[in-house]
């Protein structure tokens, strides 16, 4: 059974919450829900954590070394950021998916520029919570 790590950056504690308008109306619960419920249909084992900081992003990282197959990650606002992120996911030797709910390059210029993307296999951006369920499905093709 494959092993995947599902990360969630800063401030996605807060969805449901915060601008439902751009991030939709899931709490990131329902999102843990459903990945793991299509993750374990696809026969995906899955990791799903959370952290507003960077640090603890980067030790999870590390640890799908020793762990998982591929990562997803959100990384929200680190994506526009981390050199840190960049350095660990190259680390890193399966597929990563960078996942964004909104679509940052219809958003404000600064949100354009992501650190995470050369890093990334695929990226899903503006497809709400469902571009976690999409990156699970291209994991599936990849994986297989
Ligand atoms: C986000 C987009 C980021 O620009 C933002 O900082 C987030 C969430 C998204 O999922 O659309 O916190 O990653």
């Amino acid at each position: 059974m494959a092993h995947i790590t599902i990360l969630n950056g800063p401030n996605l504690n807060l969805l449901g919450k915060r601008k439902p308008e751009v991030y939709g109306s899931d709490t990131l619960a329902d999102i843990e829900t459903s990945c793991r419920s299509l993750g374990s249909e696809l026969g995906f084992d899955i990791r799903f954590e959370q952290s507003n900081h960077e640090g603890q992003l980067v030790d999870w990282i590390q640890q799908a070394r020793e762990q998982s197959q591929a990562i997803i990650i959100n990384p929200a606002a680190y994506t526009h950021t981390s050199i840190a992120l960049y350095d660990a996911l190259e680390a890193f030797d399966g597929p990563i998916i960078e996942v964004h709910l909104s679509n940052i390059h219809a958003r404000e210029e600064w949100r354009h520029k992501s650190y995470v993307s050369p890093q990334a296999s695929a990226i899903i951006a503006g497809c709400g919570a469902q571009g976690y369920l999409l990156a699970l499905q291209r994991l599936s093709t990849l994986l297989s």
